[in-house]
This record gives C-alpha cells, structure tokens and sequence, in this order.
C-alpha cells in the first residue's frame, strides 16, 4: 500500500491551482465540473476510443483572453493502458502538474484494485486502502464492517436450501463482466430453475454461482446515500448528507413499466431482467427518515476510523433499500464518489444545496475541500 505519508511528501510542494485528474467515465464529468466550479483545473484520463464525450463534447473552449466560455475538460490524457498512465514516470509528469486523483469506480475497474493500492502513484483524494472495500468477494469486505458497526444489512442465505422468502443471487455476467447476472428466486426449487436457465443462456457461469451472494430482497425502493465526510471539519461535525440518487437499470426498468399482462407475454429470455446501469435520478427521503440516514452515515464513518484509521476521507455511498416499516439495509457501499452523482451535476444535491446556500454537487464539494485546504495549507488531511 503506498503510504499516507508518501502522498503527504507529493502535495506539499505541488503547484497551484491543482489539476483534478479522474479516470475519464462514470462520474467524471460530475467531477469536472465541480472542480471548476471552485476555480480547479480538470484532467481526464480517457481510454482510447472512450475520449469522445470528454475531448470532444465537454471540452474547455476559452476565448483570446483565456476565459473560460464553455465546458469543463480542461486536458485530455488519451491512453491504451491505464496501467502505464498511472504508474512511475508518467505519474512523476502528472503529480508536477499537480494532479490530485478522484477515485471512482472506473479506476477500479480499469486497473486491480491491488495496482491501484501499490503502483498509482498520485495523491488519491480519499482513504487508498477503503477502495477495496466495496469488492463482494473480497474476505475484509464492507459487509464485515457494517456488522461490526452494528448496521443493517440484508440477511445472507448461505445455503439455496435455506431460501424460504424472495432473495436476491448476486453474481457478475457471464460475458459483461463488469454488469451484473443477479437474479431472484423464493424457494430452492425457483433458485434451481432460474439459475440452470441463466446457465443454459449463457448469462451466468457456474463457477460464480457456486460464489454467489444471496441475501434477503427487501421489498422498497432504492436510495443511494451520497455523503462528504469533512476530513478539515472537527471531530464530530465532519458529516454532510448531500442528496440521494436512484439507478435506472436496463431491462428491469423496462420490464416493471409493462402492464402485467404484457411481461408474461414477453419471451423466456425477457423475463428475467438484467440490472445493467443505465442512467441515474435524483430522489429526496420522507423527511422523518433524514435522521436515521444520518445516523447510518455516523456509525459507518465510526466503524471505519476504528477499523481503517484514518477513516473515510470525503465522499462515501451507502446504497439501501428501504422497507414498509421505515427500515434501511444497506446492501452496498463505496468509499469514493458514487455512482449516481451526475444526477445532481452543476444544478447541485437538493440537501448539499439546502446546507450550503448555492449548489453543492458531490463534486463541488469535494472541490470546495481542496480549494479550503489549499487556502489552509492542510492538502495533506485529504488525501492518500
Ligand atoms: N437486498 C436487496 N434487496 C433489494 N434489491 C437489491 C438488494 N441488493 C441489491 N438490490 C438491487 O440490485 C441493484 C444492484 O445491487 P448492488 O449490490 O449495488 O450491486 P453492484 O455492486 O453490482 O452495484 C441495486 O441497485 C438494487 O436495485
Ligand atoms: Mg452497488
């Protein structure tokens, strides 16, 4: 693991303004125009052939004076092989320009998880070694952490012998191997026939069946929690609850938008939906769950600093489910900037908003953080 005091020594003499550099996809753009927004400049780290919308479409377009007229790419870093991009003498190039690196689930999955601890050597914003942690198959994964901490999460069902209730098989596709292959079943005998259709089609294999996470469905909607834990704010009042979003997935979207009579019209091969991610929208809570979202919010950040010292640096999702009796369980984390935070890019989190009277995207605010820490010259509190 590069150490915490080595990304210190990186950004103490680092130039300013810095350069805030993110692996070009999922919630990149929101990251770029948050760093912006705060005077930062931006760095996209794009796979070849995936540049497009960054180099292209979002690209900073300045006037004769220098003036910022649109977009907000500010440089393009085009590359067959992140690994090479990352590591040794291009990062040396990058971190004189003063790259500070957002992590997002991209980089992971570009890059091992192991490369991104040992090899990627540019200040990270946030805790390096909590990254991991949103890996399932992973033996210190979040799920030990949450027990620990006493937060609820769906039931495990270790043996399919034991299903006796709707549960969710977690496993990955058979060919997208980044996308999901999850299917539902309620008794041995549905686990036994939808998984043998899903292995016949092609869509699972049984060497990740055998793997497979199979937990309780809880029956409600989905929210994805999208906190900033301040790492500049006192012991205490370092969290922030900035805005909730949703996930748009492909076919199960589609599928629950069909009358009744039509999904069981549908071919074999339709009926069970894939959760492939597709988009992402906003959403608020009942205002009488706020508190209890906070409070899931301050035990897993308690949980972390004592498992993981120093604990969670910036942005972290808890993603739940909410059930009929106003419960949450929380079925996934990511210590890093979520998923689904382009929802509320530039127009800001309706909750970051309320807190900081104009528009506080995640990544306006993880923005604003370096921006304070420069000022204060405490670079080296946020990141690893
Ligand atoms: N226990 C559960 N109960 C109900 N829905 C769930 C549960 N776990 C996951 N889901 C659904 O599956 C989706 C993906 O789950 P998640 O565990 O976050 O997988 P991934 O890590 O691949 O994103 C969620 O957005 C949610 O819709
Ligand atoms: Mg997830």
């Amino acid at each position: 693991m590069i150490e915490r005091r080595q990304a210190a020594e990186w950004v103490r003499d680092y130039p300013r303004p810095l350069l805030v550099g993110a692996v070009a996809s999922h919630s990149a753009l929101d990251t770029f125009d948050g760093a912006v927004a705060e005077g930062l400049g931006t760095l996209a780290l794009c796979q070849q052939g995936r540049e497009k919308t960054y180099a292209r479409y979002f690209r900073t377009v300045r006037d004769a004076a220098g003036r910022r007229v649109r977009g907000c790419v500010d440089e393009v870093l085009v590359t067959s092989r992140f690994s090479e991009a990352l590591v040794g003498t291009a990062a040396a190039a990058l971190r004189r320009r003063g790259v500070v690196l957002v992590p997002n689930r991209a980089l992971s999955s570009y890059l091992p998880i192991e490369e991104v601890e040992e090899k990627v050597e540019l200040p990270i914003f946030g805790s390096r070694r909590l990254l991991r942690l949103e890996d399932r198959s992973e033996r210190e994964n979040y799920y030990g952490l949450l027990e620990k901490a006493g937060l609820p999460f769906p039931a495990e069902v270790k043996d399919p012998e034991g299903i006796d209730g709707l549960t969710i098989v977690k496993l990955p596709h058979a060919r997208k191997r980044l996308e999901r292959g999850f299917f539902t079943c309620s008794s041995p005998k549905e686990y036994r026939e939808r998984s043998q259709a899903l292995l016949r089609a092609g869509v699972i294999l049984p060497e990740d069946l055998a793997k497979a996470r199979k937990e309780r469905y809880i029956l409600g909607p989905v929210f994805n929690l999208n906190f900033f834990a301040s790492p500049l704010a006192p012991r205490g009042s370092e969290l922030e609850l900035l805005g909730i979003d949703e996930r748009r997935e492909s076919s199960l979207d589609g599928l629950v938008r069909l009358p009744a009579e039509e999904q069981l019209s549908l071919p074999e091969r339709d009926r069970i939906p894939e959760y492939t991610v597709v988009g992402h929208a906003s959403s608020t809570l009942r205002e009488s769950l706020l508190e209890q979202a906070f409070s899931l919010g301050e035990r897993f950040l308690a949980a972390a600093r004592e498992q993981y010292p120093p604990g969670v640096l910036g942005p972290f999702c808890l993603q739940t489910c909410v059930d009929r009796d106003q419960r949450f369980f929380i079925f996934d984390v990511a210590v890093r900037l979520g998923g689904g935070t382009n929802a509320h890019m530039s127009v800001g989190h309706p909750y970051g908003n309320a807190l900081w009277r104009e528009p506080m995207s995640s990544a306006r605010r993880m923005a604003r953080e370096l921006r304070l820490a420069l000022e204060e010259d405490r670079l080296e509190e946020l990141v690893s």
